[in-house]
């Protein structure tokens, strides 16, 4: 419908498509029509006022068949579309209501998840994941190629803090019974004899005492290739392993390819090598090698000749790229590391990999429980598994008390996943089971709900009559719903302009919202309107679908 206006206007207005595209507006009350056309850009060209335009176009434009009425206010143009119409493009949708090919033949690489071999997965590495999952599913549906990336942090100082902490203290009972907490113990233990602050998981490494140097003992070891703490390495990266896999087969979340970030070492130290030669980069007097980046250093390369955070992702960007030649590759992390992917991508680009113009940083920030940052300094951090345990646990508990057929560990996870996406990735995200879990507000399971509502209409109704249907008189409730269905593949095709599943969120919302109106008011069942609100009740629920999909979150016909 919108592109039937567009291509009117630049009949009418001899303007570019996507001129008219951007400036085309969604009025704030259906009394001033579906789509708004303000007149402000004519009015150099054609010498008039905004509302002389208005006007003579008002009175001049031939309307076509979609479109019921035109009418002049101030200087927009205001548009009515014919609401019959649109219904009867609405009963035609399918499965496939949504997806589109613009992103043929293109590759997206997102690397997103990403959690801390022997350390617990925090809170904020659960925004990435239910972030980067519901991207690349967003990019599948428009037609691109994506992959998805785990980069396991299998190697620094927290490893060799590890390590140490393995030969001093391990419980090897423990481990077997509950590895994530095992290895959470060990680490919190040598943080507190190194005296080192732990928070959200991400400690602050300014200690440099004598357990300090033990652990970079350990890790020297390793680079050395010294087999015993090879071997302790391994245990810890299994042990890990396992806990991780926990929570992804929780939220149901897959990745093309898993790979720890000290596979690259080797890769990144060649091409600091190289850039040394080649004078792209220099060398402190205690051999530490730099970048000099606006007037600071950026170091790339230790002055013990180790590889650094950023000498792995140098080496993994160029291999990724070699491998996947993609078009986009796009980072999910917290906000707090956008200097170094700025640092990141600055650097490449001065080493002469021209394909850094195709790295994205997509920040997002801090998840918050009440008033309080996840983890305290004394490492009595909450766990992401216990976290989504406890919600499943909440969630049967008020399925029980329904009395319904609900699936508490699909409507613990929505629930959560829900709570992640609704907010744009800038945003901070307050955690609150109340609101995570309230069947009444803006949460996963009022959306769930909605959509096992329409399912069950749909199966006491039987079969449903396609033929003869004749569209007319609509009342507000349903075309309310059929401009909100309506909407979703241009919402879709915006939050993956600006990767932001929010929008996706948002509208899941607004669309049941539409539809319990719709509910309360308008009768399916014995109705005279029984065979059109029945294909109704049928897209709305194809399209909530669809929706859900693209936020990784189940549905369900009962709950
Ligand atoms: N492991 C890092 C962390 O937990 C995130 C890694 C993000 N990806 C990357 N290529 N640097 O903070």
């Amino acid at each position: 419908m919108k592109d039937v206006i567009i291509k009117l206007l630049t009949k009418e207005a001899r303007l570019k498509e996507d001129e008219i595209e951007k400036i085309l507006e969604v009025p704030p009350s259906s009394e001033f029509g579906d789509y708004s056309f303000p007149c402000f850009v004519l009015s150099k060209r054609e010498k008039k006022s905004p509302d002389k335009i208005a006007e003579h176009f008002a009175q001049t434009i031939k309307l076509p068949k979609e479109i019921e009425k035109i009418e002049n206010k101030g200087p927009y143009l205001n548009f009515f579309i014919n609401k019959n119409i649109l219904a009867e493009e609405v009963l035609k949708i399918n499965s496939n209501f949504g997806k589109s090919s613009p992103g043929k033949n293109k590759k997206i690489v997102i690397d997103f998840s990403a959690p801390n071999i022997g350390k617990p997965m925090h809170i904020g590495h659960i925004r990435s994941t239910i972030l980067g999952d519901s991207i690349m599913r967003i990019y599948n549906f428009l037609g691109y190629d994506s992959v998805g990336i785990n980069y396991l942090g299998d190697i620094g100082l927290h490893i060799g803090k590890l390590i140490v902490a393995y030969e001093l203290w391990l419980d090897k009972e423990a481990l077997k019974k509950d590895p994530v907490q095992e290895l959470l113990r060990l680490y919190v233990k040598f943080n507190s004899k190194e005296k080192s602050e732990i928070t959200e998981g991400l400690e602050e490494e300014f200690q440099d005492n004598e357990w300090t140097q033990k652990a970079k003992e350990k890790l020297k070891l390793l680079e050395l290739g010294d087999k015993k703490t090879e071997k302790i390495w391994e245990d810890i990266r299994k042990a890990s392993g396992k806990g991780f896999d926990k929570v992804y087969d929780l939220l149901k979340v897959n990745f093309n390819e898993t790979v720890g970030q000290s596979e690259f070492s080797e890769h990144g130290k060649k091409i600091v090598t190289n850039a040394l030669l080649k004078g792209l980069a220099k060398t402190e007097k205690d051999g530490a090698v730099y970048v000099e980046i606006n007037g600071q250093k950026k170091f790339i390369l230790r002055s013990n000749q180790t590889a650094s955070y950023i000498t792995y992702d140098i080496g993994a960007a160029v291999e990724r790229y070699k491998k996947y030649k993609f078009d986009k590759m796009i980072y999910v992390t917290d906000f707090r590391q956008s200097d170094h992917f700025a640092q990141l991508f600055t650097i490449l680009k001065r080493f002469g990999y021209d394909f850094s113009d195709k790295l994205i940083h997509l920040p997002f920030g801090t998840v918050k429980f009440g008033n309080e940052i996840i983890a305290t300094r004394k490492g009595d951090i909450i766990l992401l598994e216990d976290v989504l345990k406890k919600t499943i646990a909440k969630a049967d508990e008020e399925i029980k008390k329904r009395k319904t057929q609900g699936d508490a560990e699909k409507v613990g996870v929505g629930a959560i996943k829900y709570l992640v996406l609704k907010s744009a990735p800038s945003a901070e995200v307050q955690f609150s089971w109340e609101q995570a879990l309230n069947f009444e507000g803006d949460s996963g399971p009022y959306i769930q709900y909605s959509y096992a509502r329409a399912s069950s209409i749909i199966k006491k109704a039987g079969k449903f009559n396609k033929s003869k249907i004749k569209i007319e008189n609509l009342n507000q409730s349903e075309i309310n719903l059929v401009k909100k269905i309506y909407e979703f593949p241009e919402r879709v095709q915006s939050a993956c302009k600006e990767l932001n599943p929010s929008i996706i969120a948002n509208y899941s919302f607004e669309l049941s919202k539409a539809f319990n109106e719709f509910y309360h008011t308008s009768p399916v069942i014995g109705d005279k309107s029984e065979s059109f609100r029945l294909l109704l009740v049928n897209s709305f629920r194809t399209t909530l679908k669809n929706a859900l999909y693209l936020l990784g979150i189940e549905v369900m016909n009962e709950m």
